[in-house]
């Protein structure tokens, strides 16, 4: 999206004292914030059925072993976390708009998803690391807020349960995330292991959908 004053900006007490984990995990990624969400061409992806269908083929293909690695390493029992947002609702969607069948788009991409398994994500080893992965994962819901209006707008039957992420409930979802986030990140280098595994999780999430589309 080329309006990036939509981007979180830095907190007025960004060098306090004391920061939480939270204001700690947004302070130090700010800029790769700004940087992933200007190399993705939104405007290409969310144009058209077809483009689009290109969009959720790519979370289907990275995002679910994100998923199963914050799911061995953290594995929460509460609603929040069991009901999260997943790579899986991207299929659902596809599914909907292609008018296939989960198995044939699995089939289409296998081997994609195949090479971004757990390998990929091998510097997700620790809970602190899958926290930080968490945070970005739960994060990018409230940008996607911003995305499903333009979908809405230009593809307006198309399905947009991944973008559209808890609906008007993403605000709330979003605090109780950071809520939890900030009561788990207890030991400042926890915090620091987060950060680096946020940062490489967007670099990650900008490798697989941005540059040429
Ligand atoms: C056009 C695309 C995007 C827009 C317009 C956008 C916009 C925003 C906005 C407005 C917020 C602030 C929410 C708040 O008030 O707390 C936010 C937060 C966030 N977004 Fe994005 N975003 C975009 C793409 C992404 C992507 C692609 C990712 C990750 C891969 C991402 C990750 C995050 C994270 C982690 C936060 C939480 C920041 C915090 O700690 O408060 N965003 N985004």
């Amino acid at each position: 999206m080329s309006d990036s004053s939509e981007a979180p900006q830095p907190d007025s007490d960004s060098n306090a004292v004391g920061a939480t984990p939270t204001v700690r995990l947004r302070e130090e990624t700010a800029e790769l914030h700004r940087e992933v969400e200007q190399s993705i061409d939104w405007s290409y992806y969310l144009r058209d059925a077809h483009r689009y269908a290109k969009f959720l083929r790519q979370i289907s293909t990275f995002l679910p072993a994100a998923d199963q690695k914050i799911d061995q390493l953290l594995g929460k029992p509460e609603p929040w976390f069991k009901d999260r947002r997943k790579g899986k609702w991207a299929l659902e969607d596809l599914q909907l708009l292609t008018d296939q069948s989960e198995t044939e788009i699995l089939h289409k991409i296998a081997d994609s998803a195949k090479s971004i398994t757990g390998m990929s994500y091998a510097w997700v080893q620790t809970p602190q690391d899958a926290a930080g992965v968490l945070y970005v994962l739960e994060g990018s819901t409230m940008g996607a807020m911003h995305l499903c209006k333009s979908v809405s707008r230009n593809i307006p039957f198309a399905p947009v349960g991944y973008l559209a992420a808890y609906g008007d409930q993403t605000p709330s979802r979003w605090k109780t995330t950071k809520a939890w986030l900030d009561q788990f990140l207890v030991e400042p280098h926890h915090v620091g292991q987060a950060v680096q595994a946020a940062k490489q999780m967007f670099l990650f999430y900008r490798e697989q959908l941005g540059g040429p589309s």
